[in-house]
């Protein structure tokens, strides 16, 4: 007997036709045909006979593996003339079907005069949270940026018609620590709602397919590497206010995530975007929990991205790690980022990438409490290491009063294409490197700095080497070993 959802235990997937008729009924999968799968079509052979329509003799076969949990995948393939189409896709040879697709054998509006309609959807209770086709709930627009593993689209939802932003792993999927990242910054994202930090709207896990599409919030605005960068090309420099103010914002959304038991373990200004003042005072959001580790999933193996704002302790212990397989602790990892937030601000203040040892004479001009700070944020041992949460009772940002500070439009004007700031070419070096290709070619539809930025890319590939990578040193001043 069905329960009340419509599944029985015998039935494993059923395809409920959209428009009911006498000859189109609801079609029941049960457990015995699993193995070999179920065949569909014209044919009396056929395990599901069709009537008649744009469907073929042999025209499609469903498989499951059986799986009554997450990693359950069922499959279809296709063998017909007029096509099996998908969520509106015409599957070429076999496509994964999920609970929610929209199934159509034949043709994929409805064929006027042509009864009966073999247009379904797909219900099957196990896979992971919503299985359905992100598309079926979004349409996407440009692409927004690209990272190591996946792309940002701004993205619509079909429903309500707001933007949101969509992060995806399909660009990287071979690459063996993508869908533990993705799947992680979604874990992190759920747990976290604070003003200055990117919101999650909802995820689509495809784990049997290795997909992860997370759907955010949709910042409008820039990251605050391109920020520095277009206002280097200027020489224009954030004064202390509009500093203190990103410090401010920026600090506060780190002592959240270190009180709700989560480390970002990736900060730096690609990771930390403002909005753009048109809309109000700028905000500050926090972006890209790839690498972050939670209270809820200590055990996770700690990814590292080394960059110019990696703290000095983090390569050691994570060497550590790798001998023993003992994971450093999230608070260790909590250090990380307070002194990532420290070399945020020096490079706020200096437009300088922050290399060790850190030259802090570049901080001359600015406040005792600023450089107090930052001196300790950038403390080179961890234990004496100044934390998110105590910046917050810091002289040079207790008092502050946030969303108050002017941040004129033409900082955030794009930099002229080509205008790559020396100091930070070693970081921008390093992160191409490691990104894949990306070719957008249509750039009527990205923003400015998108722009900006994919020309920067472009000269460096199809020139010679312009930068030379600086090397990575100890606190000493020794060359750092790269493993
Ligand atoms: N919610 C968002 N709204 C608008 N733009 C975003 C949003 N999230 C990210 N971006 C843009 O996309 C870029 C890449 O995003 P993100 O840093 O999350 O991914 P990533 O760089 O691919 O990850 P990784 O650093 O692991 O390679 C950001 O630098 C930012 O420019
Ligand atoms: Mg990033």
């Amino acid at each position: 007997m069905d329960d009340e959802a419509g599944y029985s235990p015998q039935i494993w997937a059923y395809l409920e036709p959209l428009v009911p008729s006498e000859d189109v009924q609801r079609i029941n999968f049960y457990e015995p045909c699993k193995i070999q799968g179920v065949t569909l079509g014209r044919g009396a052979e056929n395990d599901f006979v069709f009537a008649g329509g744009a469907v073929s003799n042999t025209h499609a076969n469903i498989q499951w593996n059986g799986k009554c949990d997450q990693t359950s995948v069922v499959t279809l393939t296709d063998s017909s003339s007029n096509g099996t189409f998908i969520d509106g896709t015409k599957v070429e040879g076999t496509h994964q079907v999920f609970d929610g697709s929209i199934v159509c054998f034949g043709s994929k509006v409805p064929v006027i005069g042509q009864i009966p309609d073999h247009r379904y959807t797909f219900r099957h209770p196990y896979g992971r949270c919503k299985s359905e086709s992100v598309f079926l709930h979004y349409t996407t627009g440009p692409p927004m940026g690209a990272g190591s593993h996946g792309y940002i689209f701004r993205v619509t939802e079909r429903t309500t018609g707001r933007v949101w932003a969509m992060k995806t792993s399909r660009k990287n999927v071979k690459r063996s620590e993508t869908i533990p990242c993705a799947g992680q910054e979604a874990m992190a994202l759920m747990l976290l709602n604070h003003q200055n930090i990117c919101k999650l709207h909802e995820v689509f896990f495809r784990v049997a397919g290795d997909l992860v599409d997370i759907i955010l919030e949709f910042i409008d605005g820039i990251t605050l590497q391109n920020l520095t960068i277009s206002n280097n090309a200027r020489t224009v420099v954030l004064n202390e206010d509009q500093v203190r103010e990103i410090g401010f914002q920026t600090t506060s959304a780190i002592a959240y995530m270190h009180t709700e038991g989560i480390s970002h373990g990736d900060l730096k200004p690609d990771n930390i975007m403002i909005t753009h003042p048109k809309n109000g005072p700028p905000m500050i959001k926090v972006v890209d929990f790839g690498l972050s580790r939670s209270i809820g999933y200590p055990n996770a193996p700690p990814l590292f991205s080394r960059t110019s704002y990696s703290a000095p302790e983090a390569e050691d212990q994570l060497d550590q790690f790798k001998k023993t397989h003992i994971a450093p602790t999230i608070a260790s990892s909590k250090c990380w980022d307070d002194w990532a937030l420290g070399a945020v601000l020096y490079h706020l203040f200096t437009y300088n990438h922050p290399g060790q040892p850190i030259d802090m004479s570049l901080m001359s001009g600015r406040s005792a409490e600023a450089i107090a700070l930052v001196s300790g944020l950038l403390a080179p041992n961890p234990v004496a290491r100044t934390t998110a949460e105590g910046a917050l009772l810091h002289p040079w940002l207790s008092g502050h009063r946030p969303y108050h500070i002017e941040f004129p439009l033409e900082l955030f004007e794009p930099a002229p294409p080509g205008s790559v700031v020396p100091s930070m070419a070693a970081d921008s070096e390093m992160q191409d490197a490691d990104a894949p290709d990306f070719e957008m070619d249509d750039d009527a539809e990205v923003g400015p700095h998108v722009r900006a930025r994919r020309a920067q890319v472009n000269t460096r590939r199809q020139g010679p080497r312009r930068f030379v990578k600086a090397a990575p040193r100890n606190l000493d001043g020794r060359p750092r070993k790269v493993t």
